[in-house]
C-alpha cells in the first residue's frame, strides 16, 4: 500500500538510482525523463566515478540539466585502486550492496534540508540497488524497483533459491561444465518451457558456494518483494506468460516497456529534457551518415554492449568471419573490449574490408537499429540491445556473454523466432555461416518478418498496455493517490 501522499500544490520529487553500468543507467534515465515530463522534480544519482566519467565524455556542463532535473552522486564504495572498469561486476555489486546505504541516506537528508527543492516524495531504483529500500522505508516514501533485464531473466533470478535447494547450484566443480551437464532440463519454473541449465542466467553455474554473484542475486531477488511496485522494460505481448508467472510471486509487477518508445513518443529529442544523455563513452555519429548511403537491409551491425569482454583471438575470429560474408558492416569495437589488452584487428582485415565497413568505438545505437539500412545485428543479447533490435524490426545473431543474456538468447531463438545462436568459443566459419543465413537465408527472411511483427506490437504497447501500466504506477504508487 502506498503510504505517502503528495500534498496538493507541491511538486512530487523522485530520486532515481541506477546500478552504475551503461545498460542500467540508460533505461532508468528513460524512466526519469518520463516522470519529469509528467511533472516530477527529478534527482538522478550516479556514482561519483560515473559522474566524473560523464563530465569527461560529455563536457563540463553536461550534467547541469534543468532546474527541475538535477544530478547528484554517491561513492560506489570501491577502493581507488579498483576503479579501472565497469566490467568488474562482482566487485561493483558487492561494494554497492555493502557501502552505498549510508551515503545515500546522507544525500536524502541533505536534499530534504535544502529549501529550494521539494522534499523527496518517492524513489525509483534499480532492482539490484535494493539497499535503497531501507532508506525509503525509513523516510516513509514509496519505492519502485526497476528490474532492467527481460522478464524471463528476472523470473529465472526469482527462482535462483530453487536451484540451490535442488542441489543444481552451485556446481560441484569445473568438471560439471560439460555439454551433457549444461543440457540438464529445467522444467519446473512455471511458464518457462524447454530450458536447459545453460539457458539460465550465467551466475547459476558458479562453482563456489561463496560466489558473489550467485549470492547477490538470491539476496536481491528476495528483497524485491518489499518494493511498493516493480516495473519491467518489456511488453505484455512479448512476455505474457512469464509476466503472469512473476505476478503469481510478486503481484505488484508491471510491464512498462519498451521505455525508449514511450520516451520518443512523449519527449521531443531536441527539447532540453530530450537532450539530457548519460553516455559513458563519447558517441561517434558519423556512422549514421555512412548508413544513409547504404541500401535497405544491406548492413550487418555488430556491437557487444558495455560490459562484454573477449579474448584477442575471439576478436580476430569475428573479424575474419565478418570479412568472409562480403557484406557491408558497422562494427562498434569498445576500446576496452579485449580483456587486459588493446582491441586490435588484423591490418590485412582492415585492407580487405576497407570499402565495405565502418568501425566506431561507441555509436547512437537506438538510432542505428532503427535505420532502414540495418539488416541484421550480431549482438551479445544484452536486454536493451535485444529490445532496441526488436523495435527496429532487426533479426539477430546472438553471442551471449553473461548474466541473463543466455536466457534472452534462448527466448530470441526459440520463443520469439528472431535469433540464431553462435557458440561461446566462437570460430570464423560459424560467424560467416550465421551472418550469411541472417542476411540472405530463408531462415533470416522468416526472422526478419517475425522481427517486423514484434516491432509493430512494441509500438502498440507504447501507445497501449505499457503506457497505461506506467501511468498506473505513477498514480497509485509514486503519487500515492489510490491504494495498490
Ligand atoms: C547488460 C545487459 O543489460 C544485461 O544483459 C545485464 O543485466 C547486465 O547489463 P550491456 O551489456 O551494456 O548491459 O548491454 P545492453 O543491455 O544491450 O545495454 C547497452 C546500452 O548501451 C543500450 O541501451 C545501447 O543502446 C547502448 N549502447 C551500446 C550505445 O548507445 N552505443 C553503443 O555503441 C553500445
Amino acid at each position: 500500500m502506498a503510504s505517502h501522499v503528495v500534498s496538493s500544490g507541491q511538486k512530487p520529487h523522485v530520486v532515481c538510482v541506477p546500478f552504475p553500468a551503461q545498460g542500467h543507467i540508460n533505461p532508468i534515465l528513460q524512466v526519469a525523463k518520463l516522470l519529469h515530463a509528467k511533472g516530477f522534480h527529478v534527482t538522478f544519482v550516479n556514482t561519483v566515478y560515473n559522474h566524473n566519467r560523464l563530465l569527461r565524455s560529455r563536457g563540463p556542463n553536461a550534467l547541469d540539466g534543468l532546474h527541475s532535473f538535477r544530478f547528484e552522486s554517491i561513492p560506489d564504495g570501491l577502493p581507488e585502486t579498483n576503479k579501472a572498469a565497469t566490467q568488474d561486476v562482482p566487485s561493483l555489486c558487492e561494494a554497492t550492496m555493502k557501502n552505498c546505504l549510508a551515503p545515500f541516506k546522507e544525500l536524502l537528508r541533505r536534499i530534504n534540508s535544502r529549501g529550494d527543492v521539494p522534499p523527496v516524495s518517492c524513489i525509483v531504483a534499480d532492482g539490484v540497488m535494493s539497499f535503497t529500500l531501507d532508506a525509503a522505508e525509513e523516510l516513509g516514501v514509496p519505492e519502485v524497483l526497476f528490474w532492467t533485464p527481460s522478464a524471463c531473466g528476472f523470473l529465472a533470478y526469482l527462482h535462483f533459491y530453487g536451484f540451490i535447494e535442488k542441489g543444481l547450484s552451485p556446481l560441484k566443480d569445473e568438471s560439471c561444465l560439460t555439454k551433457e551437464h549444461l543440457d540438464t532440463k529445467i522444467d519446473w519454473i512455471p511458464s518457462m518451457r524447454n530450458l536447459r541449465l545453460n539457458d539460465i542466467p550465467s551466475f547459476i553455474r558458479a562453482t563456489n558456494p561463496d560466489d558473489i554473484m550467485l549470492n547477490f542475486f538470491v539476496h536481491e531477488a528476495e528483497r524485491a518483494k518489499r518494493a511498493s511496485a516493480i516495473i519491467l522494460n518489456t511488453f505484455d505481448d512479448l512476455e505474457h506468460d512469464v509476466i503472469q508467472s512473476i505476478q503469481s510471486l510478486i503481484p505488484q509487477v508491471y510491464s512498462t516497456g519498451p521505455l525508449h518508445l514511450l520516451v520518443n513518443r512523449e519527449i521531443e529529442e531536441d527539447s532540453e529534457l530530450g537532450r539530457i544523455a548519460t553516455n559513458l563513452w563519447r558517441e561517434d555519429t558519423e556512422c549514421l551518415d555512412w548508413l544513409d548511403t547504404k541500401s535497405r537491409n544491406s548492413v550487418v551491425y555488430v556491437n557487444f554492449g558495455s560490459i562484454t569482454v573477449m579474448s584477442a583471438q575471439q576478436l580476430v575470429e569475428f573479424a575474419w568471419g565478418l570479412a568472409s560474408t562480403k557484406k557491408d558492416f558497422l562494427w562498434v569495437i569498445r576500446p576496452d573490449i579485449v580483456a587486459g589488452d588493446a582491441a586490435v584487428v588484423p591490418p590485412e582485415f582492415l585492407i580487405e574490408t576497407a570499402d565495405r565497413r565502418m568501425l566506431a568505438s561507441w555509436c547512437p545505437q537506438e538510432k542505428v537499429l532503427s535505420h532502414p539500412a540495418i539488416g541484421g545485428f550480431l549482438t551479445h543479447s544484452g536486454w536493451n540491445s535485444t529490445l532496441e533490435s526488436l523495435c527496429g524490426g532487426v533479426p539477430m545473431v546472438c553471442w551471449p556473454f553473461f548474466a541473463e543474456q543466455q536466457t534472452n538468447c534462448k527466448y530470441c531463438c526459440d520463443e520469439w523466432e528472431v535469433g540464431i545462436e553462435i557458440g561461446g568459443d566462437v570460430k570464423r566459419d560459424e560467424v560467416e555461416a550465421a551472418v550469411r543465413e541472417l542476411m540472405d537465408g530463408e531462415k533470416g527472411k522468416k526472422m526478419r518478418e517475425k522481427a517486423e511483427e514484434w516491432r509493430r506490437l512494441a509500438e502498440e504497447a507504447a501507445y497501449g498496455s505499457s503506457e497505461l501500466n506506467f501511468q498506473m504506477v505513477v498514480n497509485k504508487v509514486l503519487l500515492g493517490q489510490q491504494k495498490t
